[in-house]
């Protein structure tokens, strides 16, 4: 049984909104103006840029191709929304409000992308500019607004961090975006196992899940062979390899703009790849089995580089241990990227660096990429992707200035043609335990 979010999205507004008014409040503000974003063009150009609007309007609205649409925040009021529908003939304009969602706003149609401007003055006769914040990175708020009131700091902080204690309409559209990219990466995997090329196999994944290109939550990463190595591997060969031996598909959907981010490897033979892959499956597993409210992300992390350390060790490819690894850094020439990051409107959502108050939670010595230093809590999305691979800008960096006798380069060569390996899944984090929103999708395909 699963719960449509046009059930819980009534809730999740007036948790909105009760969340914002006490920032607001503790802000010492009276209103705020969250602009959804205005379009971008090219350098000289006419053709508009993918439009991804305002994360803080899309938090209130799941209004996600809507330019120039502008919300009103008061406390004890309804939130006004100011809707851009223009009468255009070139683009197809925004439908008309759908009652699902627009019956929990008061509603104002606005023809001209800039009529906000006197609506919103004409409300707010008597407050301060001092007493507004504006939300957003739309040109037209620099002209209305000074630069203190645009995107104040403290306020902003303030809503990153309540944005990461997901209302249950947001969890529910995570697991339905978990669901559309589960059934998208075992057409993936079925194409990878028929020969296709990386474009080809992207193409049935899109097939599948029915999304474009610009709808997904970021470019899909479909990489055969050495490929599987770059991190954010974009290219899409057209032509299939001569060899297909692994595959690494890094891939989501999106609904309502809440993103589901998931990675699987896999061999197209048994043999040791495939045993790396199946001992990396075992650490993810167990990792995610330590995901609970309470716990240190950085602490998990740390364990994630003992653990791939010795998945190392035991497959001969290093010969120190565990710990060892992790305090030399070799264990980064294998595993350069963090452990994972908060999910949600944006892939790489907000707030994993800073603590309730907005104070900087440092990195753990010597681990620059890594996107999550809070202490967990009940409601947080997150995602948990150990990775392990053999890029060669790292090992022969390493060969030349660390500890070359730590490392069997034997068999590093063995393993460099099958490039990496990355198991990656969205998890909810529970009071003593975690839902993992990824292995549940797969399973209830
Ligand atoms: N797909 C980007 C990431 O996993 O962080
Ligand atoms: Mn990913
Ligand atoms: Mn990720």
């Amino acid at each position: 049984m699963t719960t449509d979010y046009r059930d819980l999205y009534g809730a999740h507004v007036n948790e909105v909104r009760r969340r914002w008014e006490a920032a607001l409040e503790t802000a010492g503000l009276d209103a705020a103006v969250v602009h959804s974003g205005t379009p971008m063009y090219g350098f000289l150009d006419d053709y508009e840029y993918a439009f991804r609007p305002n994360p803080h309007f899309l938090w209130w609205l799941p209004l996600t191709h809507h330019a120039d649409s502008v919300l009103l925040i008061r406390p004890n009021r309804s939130p006004l929304l100011f809707y851009y529908q223009p009468d255009d003939y070139w683009y197809l304009p925004p439908s008309d409000p759908e009652p699902w969602w627009a019956d929990h706003f008061e509603i104002e149609v606005m023809r001209e992308p800039d009529a906000w401007i006197e609506a919103v003055r004409s409300r707010l006769p008597e407050i301060s500019d001092g007493r507004i914040a504006a939300i957003g990175d739309a040109p037209s708020l620099e002209g209305v607004f000074g630069p203190e009131a645009i995107n104040p700091q403290g306020l902003v902080d303030r809503i990153h961090v309540e944005r990461t204690r997901k209302t249950a309409y947001e969890v529910a559209c995570i697991q339905q975006s978990a669901r559309l990219a589960a059934s998208a990466h075992v057409a993936a995997e079925a194409a990878f196992r028929a020969g296709a090329s990386e474009y080809g196999i992207h193409l049935r994944y899109l097939e599948d899940c029915r999304h474009t290109d610009t709808q997904l939550p970021y470019n899909n990463i479909v990489a055969l062979n050495e490929h599987g190595a770059v991190l954010h591997y974009q290219q899409r060969d057209i032509e299939p390899p001569a060899e297909s031996r692994s595959f690494l598909i890094d891939a989501g959907a999106a609904v309502n703009f809440y993103a589901s981010d998931i990675t699987r490897t896999y061999a197209r033979e048994t043999g040791e790849f495939a045993d790396l892959i199946e001992a990396m499956d075992t650490v993810q597993r167990d990792l995610v089995g330590g995901v609970r409210a309470g716990v240190d992300y950085r602490e998990l992390f740390l364990d994630s580089h003992r653990a791939i350390a010795g998945v190392l060790r035991d497959a001969g490819v290093i010969r120190v241990a565990p710990e060892d690894a992790l305090e030399s850094g070799l264990s980064r020439v294998f595993y350069p990227h963090g452990l994972g990051h908060f999910l949600g409107l944006q892939v790489h959502d907000v707030a994993g660096l800073i603590d309730n108050d907005g104070a900087p939670i440092p990195r753990p010595d010597g681990h620059p990429a890594l996107r999550l230093t809070r202490v967990l809590e009940t409601g947080n999305v997150l995602t948990v992707e150990p990775g392990l691979y053999f890029i060669d800008t790292l090992l022969a960096k390493w060969r030349a200035e660390g500890d070359a006798s730590m490392v069997d380069w034997n068999r590093v060569d063995a393993l460099r043609p099958y490039g990496g390996i990355r198991i990656e899944d969205n998890v909810l984090v529970l009071d003593d335990a975690c839902d993992d929103l990824t292995r549940r999708a797969f399973a209830e395909l």
